[in-house]
């Protein structure tokens, strides 16, 4: 088992959902969607410190205990900057493990396998092949071109990536007012590789109501069967 650091991303607010509070504190069976994936990565003896990027009205969620570290970090504008808060804190493992709240079906062992890829290569994220045709269009929706997908993987988180090569990577982005969406896109920013780890199709982001329902379904069936 190969030591990490956890940046658990919270802060969003949910815009896309319109629900009142961020989808991340929405409950299924309740329990808030964030506190799934920060009870997981608890339960890894591999890992001794968490930060958890959150609204300060929403930190008593989260509880630890004594043998593991746990911060708070304030959400920044963008996810990037939220990223960029959280590792302000980070003392412990250089191996940094960021995972969006918003994903309550990670598996114990998808997040060792995005971690060893990790320590081996620099930098790995889960992912899941892409199985729909993908169209290029211009702005008036006519189609400039149908993309392969053969090649085409949809990013998940965890993504893992060596503290050092994720603070040159915020700070290209910053330099150049670059956005990006995820994690290993600051590695690729700065030149460098990152590798795919095959992930599960279940280990979707709540983002609509619909992904909320699919969830909520996936969560009760699980707890029937086992
Ligand atoms: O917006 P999106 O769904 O891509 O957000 C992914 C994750 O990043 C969510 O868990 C969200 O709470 C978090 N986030 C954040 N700070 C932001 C934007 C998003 O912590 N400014």
């Amino acid at each position: 088992m190969i030591p990490f650091s956890v940046v658990l991303l919270a802060g969003g607010i949910g815009s896309r959902m319109k629900t009142t509070i961020p989808k991340q504190f929405l409950h299924i069976q309740q329990k808030p969607i964030a506190s799934y994936s920060f009870d997981l990565f608890l339960s890894l003896p591999e890992i001794e410190e968490i930060i958890v990027v959150c609204e300060s009205s929403y930190q008593s969620l989260f509880v630890a205990p004594t043998n593991k570290r746990l911060l708070f970090a304030n959400p920044g504008e963008r996810r990037q900057d939220s990223v960029h808060n959280g590792i302000q804190l980070l003392e412990g493992n250089p191996l940094v493990c960021i995972h969006d709240s918003a994903r309550p079906l990670i598996e114990v062992d998808s997040v060792r396998q995005v971690v060893n890829a990790a320590a081996k290569w620099n930098a790995a994220t889960l992912a899941v092949p892409v199985y729909t045709t993908i169209k290029m269009c211009d702005e008036a929706n006519s189609i400039i071109q149908t993309v392969d997908r053969s090649c085409l993987w949809e990013a998940q988180t965890p993504q893992v990536v060596r503290l050092n090569t994720l603070k040159q990577g915020l700070k290209y982005a910053q330099a150049h007012q670059l956005t990006v969406t995820d994690d290993v896109s600051l590695v690729e920013l700065i030149g460098q590789s990152a590798k795919i780890i095959q992930g599960k199709m279940n280990n979707i982001k709540v983002t609509t109501l619909e992904d909320l329902y699919y969830v909520q379904w996936l969560i009760e069936t699980c707890s029937h069967t086992n």
